[in-house]
């Protein structure tokens, strides 16, 4: 029986690509049975909430989910554009993706970067490299206050003297967000890296963190690092700082090969490691978790663009095609990926983001001839 996959297209051009994505699909052959859902900017206007509980019912009910892309923005900017019966009613907006993250515990984004030879916006043509992003602890576990409550002002002050000179301030004055990590947690993202580096034949797995200031939370990961590491010997651990990293992908991208970073490093680290292969319209990512998943592209919904089939579609096309690896169809996959190299490689069609003036959907139909 065919696989039930949810397919939630989102806000703006994530329409656009998912349209493109899904006749790929269809054209290597892909047999599935997709019911579309509801996600994103619309829905919290009009419902207060942009992740909708007959998405979650769906996708609870779905062997894994592709999804386009969805507007987000800070919370009161959010709350201002609620339809006026649903204001100062309590809703609050939240990101549906870190949601959908937190709630089905997909704990890895996987995050290739890989450059296509052929591609005028490489920085070079032999980049090959994959993040692999905690993704549901850090910083975007959502334990934040503001104003800070009096309690655990007194309860950080209790525990650590250097609350002291946050004292004079008053409560309105101070934010907290707290970065949170798990044993657990670390332990499994820098598995991940090590089987995936060993699977594919990667010789490093470099650690991104910043254990010489954030002590605790970087201490962690790093440790569990080093244990994990030595289960794996022919592959070598390189440990950085995500500052240096930064500099160091622009200045030798092609040194890297598997990536790992928590949370908000694995954000930042891999917006940069995406520019180097061309930018966000060719950057897939996979929010994995044990047994249920859900396929982005990086890139967000660039509402200017919706509806006008001008955006790039390739990155939505790899997100589908590591939908494919993911349910175990390698072969389609590996055609929709070459495919896309020849695409490239010729160099006769290309959307607006890397010069040229061809459509999503003529980028889709190419690929497709390549098939
Ligand atoms: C990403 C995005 C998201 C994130 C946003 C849209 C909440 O930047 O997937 O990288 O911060 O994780
Ligand atoms: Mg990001």
């Amino acid at each position: 029986m065919a696989d039930k996959i949810a397919v939630l297209p989102g806000d703006g051009v994530g329409k656009d690509v998912t349209e493109a994505a899904m006749k790929v699909l269809d054209a290597v052959g892909f047999k599935a049975e997709y019911t579309y859902g509801d996600i994103g900017w619309e829905f919290w206007c009009n419902e207060g909430d942009p992740l909708p509980e007959r998405t979650i019912e769906l996708l609870k009910n779905s062997k894994c989910a592709l999804f386009g892309a969805i507007t987000s923005k800070p919370k009161d900017e959010a709350a201002e554009e609620l339809k006026p019966e649903l204001r100062d009613k309590g809703f609050v907006y939240q990101s549906p993706i870190v949601r959908l993250r937190q709630l089905f515990n997909l704990h890895t984004n996987l995050r290739p970067c890989k450059a296509y030879p052929g591609n005028p916006l490489n920085y070079r043509d032999d980049i090959d490299l994959v993040v692999f992003r905690e993704n549901t602890e850090g910083l975007y576990v959502g334990v934040e206050y503001y104003p800070l409550p009096q309690e655990v002002y007194d309860a950080l002050a209790k525990y650590n003297s250097k609350m002291e000179r946050f004292g004079k301030s008053s409560l309105e004055d101070i934010a907290v967000s707290c970065r949170i990590f798990t044993r657990a947690g670390c332990q499994n993202i820098a598995r991940q890296g090590f089987e995936y580096a060993k699977k594919f034949g990667y010789k490093t797995v470099t650690f991104v963190e910043k254990p010489n200031v954030i002590r605790e939370t970087s201490g962690l990961m790093i440790r569990e690092a080093r244990k994990i590491a030595k289960e794996y010997p022919g592959i070598e651990i390189w440990e950085t700082n995500i500052d240096a990293q930064c500099m160091w992908l622009v200045k030798n991208p092609q040194d890297y090969g598997v990536m790992v970073a928590t949370n908000m490093f694995g954000d930042i680290v891999s917006d940069l490691a995406a520019q180097l292969i061309g930018g966000l319209g060719f950057s897939p990512s996979g929010n994995i978790g044990d047994n249920f998943a859900v396929f982005e592209p990086t890139h967000g919904s660039a509402p200017k663009y919706e509806g006008q089939y001008k955006v790039n579609p390739i990155a939505m096309i790899l997100t589908s095609k590591m939908m494919l690896q993911w349910l175990g169809e390698i072969e389609m996959a590996d055609r929709i990926d070459k495919a896309i190299a020849t695409v490239l490689k010729e160099g006769n069609v290309k959307t607006y983001d890397f010069g040229g003036t061809h459509t999503t959907m003529e980028m889709a139909d190419a690929i497709i001839e390549k098939l």
